[in-house]
């Protein structure tokens, strides 16, 4: 090489050689500053809720209503209608969302961005996205993307006649990709048992049971499971296991899996035209000339009758554009037998010689009707086969089935009733929603807050069980699918009682104090006034922390008690922390630390680093460890709200040193250097406040000497906005 002549072979777009590419276990603090007001071009002051019921709801339905039969040449409808293909669109776009972690859904507009807008699974949306294109362009910020995509699946399906259950806008779109998602770990697409745990396939029920948590999707880059069957097995039983699993982890059961594939695939078609590698790159991958379409087709003219998509060739009923029961009816009254797609997958093909489906672009065709392996699991699996029968046997139950499941599907990370807009939004409540019943009596004033705070500190509680009561109501909130939170005062019923993260015995105690003082004040209110649980787990966390910040902290009444009739067991427990470092709960996996935890954790609460930082800092002192423990309470005056937790733990006067005890594996003593005395214990999230770079240079201004005010000033901020995360009734 000459001499003084750079060896350019980097690409510059690319950044170099990353952070995470010299360190890839660092901690995703990235996660916590996403989505801000530095990437979102709309003025501030935009609300999206006004500008969406502004709109000419009925008109904007007519315009999608019209895309749907304007066949284009650069991609032309089958059967001259796109129902299908938005359907698809819109169910894709919703599917992604899994209990776990409330993340994925259709609520943020994801499908337009990176990975989603280039899985496999998502072939050809880039097509149905730009169809719309002039819709959103006619609307412009009236009507968010995420909306968009939704409401056009309903459009879709009631061109074709069916009637849904309601639709609900509200949703704000976001303009880059989320990265707080765990798709999985692969770095392939549609590998094979990746994410599947030692069960062996030849046990089908106990290998889908084995799907890595938090996803929901049998493989890299699909929104469900493989449609030929496991690992592309054409085996309607075992791919039945893995429906099961998968939708499960979408919130749906047994009878709504059922309605929603039956619902879903009485439509439309799949597209395998011909085998070979005929499908150019995806969006992300593709050429500047594309304009952000992929998947370019060449075989023949690449689109219409000659587009790739899945490669499987299947038209399921005679009424692709109709909704009809064809396909439960020519699910059981035709035995298959299994054919390679011209792409060479597996499909069914029904043993007939009844030539009744149309084709979808020569109408002097006809074909035979078939089916994926999965649509043959909800005859061959016996408790999908019950369910199916039953539809078949009465439509009007399974269009009921299928619009209240496909509504339940679109709305699921759309958060409580209250937050539904527009003129189709339904009135009913839905088990799934976590209803909260009205507040239909006066709420308690600043005069009864002041008097009840009295009550309650003086009731004889530790304040520390207080504000441990508060945390472990509020901080259930989850931003992703905007579940938990205070209101329903839910932390008095099952499951969360019980939860060993909320401390049973001492949340028990808590709750018997404070169910006493509002016997007491509902008893002797004036004008009707009552006061919930919920609001009283609240204000006695707050009073708590004001007596140990010295100073006001703010505190919004207007919070309503749930019943237990009113919360699904089942899917409440979806809430639970299997760690939770704000009270040192839980341990570090081989899937994750603590750390790791806590951050994915402060992401769900919508929390900023700097948040995060502070009221870790804080909720030590006040000495809120679920178990009561002194791990990371660094302070000599545990209970004073004091910058203390910082001070010590960046003190160099302490050597940290892992504990040797085995029984305590994320745990570290911290000794007096001089003296060699055990001072402190702490936790892994404790230390990472010292050791993680940026965490740390946080830390020290929390521990300078003029950082006092400011920590307890940006503590009260941030505990009063876990407080409140889920008060939409008074945001909106
Ligand atoms: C199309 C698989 C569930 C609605 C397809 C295609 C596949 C597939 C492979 C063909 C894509 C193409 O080549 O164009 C599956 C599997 C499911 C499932 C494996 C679950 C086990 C659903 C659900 C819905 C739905 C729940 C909606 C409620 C549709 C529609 C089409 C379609 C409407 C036709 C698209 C068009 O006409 O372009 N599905 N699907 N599917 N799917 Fe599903």
């Amino acid at each position: 090489m000459a001499e003084g002549k750079c060896p350019v072979v980097h690409n510059v777009a690319s950044g170099g050689t990353k952070i995470t590419d010299w360190w890839p276990g660092r901690l995703r603090l990235n996660i916590l500053r996403q989505q801000n007001a530095v990437s979102n071009p709309l003025d501030r002051d935009v609300d999206y809720r006004k500008a969406f019921a502004s709109i000419d709801y009925q008109q904007l339905k007519k315009d999608i209503a019209a895309v749907m039969t304007d066949s284009q040449p650069w991609w032309p409808a089958d059967f001259g209608h796109y129902g299908g293909l938005f359907i698809r669109m819109a169910w894709h776009s919703s599917g992604t969302y899994r209990v776990f972690d409330g993340r994925g859904g259709g609520g943020q507009g994801q499908q337009r961005f990176a990975p989603l807008n280039s899985w496999p699974d998502n072939v050809s949306l880039d097509k149905a996205r730009r169809l719309l294109w002039p819709v959103k362009q006619k609307y412009g910020q009236k009507i968010s993307w995420a909306d968009l995509l939704l409401l056009t699946g309903n459009v879709a399906l009631e061109s074709m006649g069916f009637k849904t259950f309601g639709f609900s806008g509200g949703r704000t779109d976001t303009w880059e990709p989320d990265q707080a998602t765990y798709w999985g770990g692969e770095s392939a697409w549609m590998g094979n048992d990746v994410r599947y745990a030692g069960a062996s396939p030849s046990d089908p029920k106990a290998h889908a049971e084995g799907l890595e948590t938090p996803v929901a999707a049998s493989h890299m880059g699909l929104i469900y499971v493989n449609p030929e069957g496991p690992n592309g097995n054409p085996d309607p039983v075992a791919a039945a296991e893995d429906i099961r699993v998968t939708f499960g982890r979408m919130g749906m059961n047994d009878e709504e899996t059922v309605a929603l594939i039956a619902g879903g695939h009485s439509f439309g078609k799949t597209h395998g035209a011909a085998g070979g590698d005929y499908q150019g790159p995806e969006p992300e991958a593709a050429g500047l000339e594309a304009q952000g379409l992929g998947w370019k087709g060449s075989y023949q003219t690449g689109v219409g009758k000659d587009a790739i998509t899945s490669g499987l060739e299947v038209t399921w009923t005679k009424t692709p554009t109709h909704w009809s029961n064809k396909y439960l009816e020519y699910l059981f009254k035709y035995d298959w037998e299994l054919e390679k797609s011209p792409g060479g997958a597996n499909q069914w093909v029904a043993k007939t010689n009844d030539l009744i489906v149309p084709d979808a672009f020569d109408p002097n065709k006809k074909l035979k009707p078939r089916m994926l392996t999965t649509d043959l699991s909800l005859r061959f699996d016996p408790a999908y086969e019950k369910i199916s029968r039953r539809f078949l046997a009465d439509i009007d139950q399974f269009a009921d089935a299928f619009a209240r499941a496909w509504f339940k599907l679109l709305h699921r990370d759309l958060g409580p009733r209250s937050l539904y807009i527009g003129p189709e939004a339904p009135k009913e409540d839905l088990i799934w929603q976590d209803p909260i019943p009205a507040v239909n009596y006066p709420v308690i004033d600043a005069s009864d807050v002041a008097n009840l705070k009295k009550s309650v500190l003086g009731a004889g509680l530790a304040p520390n069980k207080l504000i441990s009561a508060a945390w472990a109501s509020a901080s259930t909130f989850r931003g992703s699918d905007k579940r938990g939170g205070a209101n329903g005062g839910r932390i008095r019923l099952l499951p969360q009682r019980d939860w060993p993260v909320n401390n049973p015995a001492q949340l028990a105690e808590v709750l018997k104090v404070l169910e006493t003082v509002q016997a007491a004040f509902n008893k002797s209110a004036s004008g009707g006034k009552q006061v919930s649980i919920a609001d009283l787990v609240v204000l006695g966390g707050t009073a708590a922390v004001e007596q140990a910040a010295g100073q006001a902290v703010p505190f919004l009444p207007g919070r309503a008690d749930a019943s237990q009739e009113q919360t699904d067991v089942e899917s409440a427990a979806f809430l639970e922390p299997n760690a939770d470092g704000f009270r040192n709960y839980g341990k570090s996996s081989d899937r994750g630390r603590t750390e790791e935890q806590l951050i994915d954790r402060a992401q769900l609460l919508n929390l900023t680093p700097p948040e995060l930082t502070v009221l870790i800092g804080g909720l030590r002192v006040l000495d809120i460890n679920y178990d009561g423990s002194k791990t990371g309470v660094l302070t000599d005056k545990a209970g004073v709200l004091s910058n203390d937790f910082f001070i010590n733990l960046l003190n160099m006067a302490t050597e940290w040193r892992p504990a040797t005890n085995d029984k305590i594996p994320d745990s570290y003593v911290g000794f007096d250097r001089a003296t060699g005395q055990e001072r402190w214990t702490a936790s892994r999230v404790d230390l990472v406040f010292g050791s993680q770079a940026e965490l740390r240079a946080l830390a020290e201004v929390y521990a300078s000497s003029d950082g006092g005010e400011k920590f307890v000033r940006n503590f009260i901020a941030a505990w009063t906005k876990v407080m409140n995360a889920d008060r939409f009734d008074v945001k909106v």
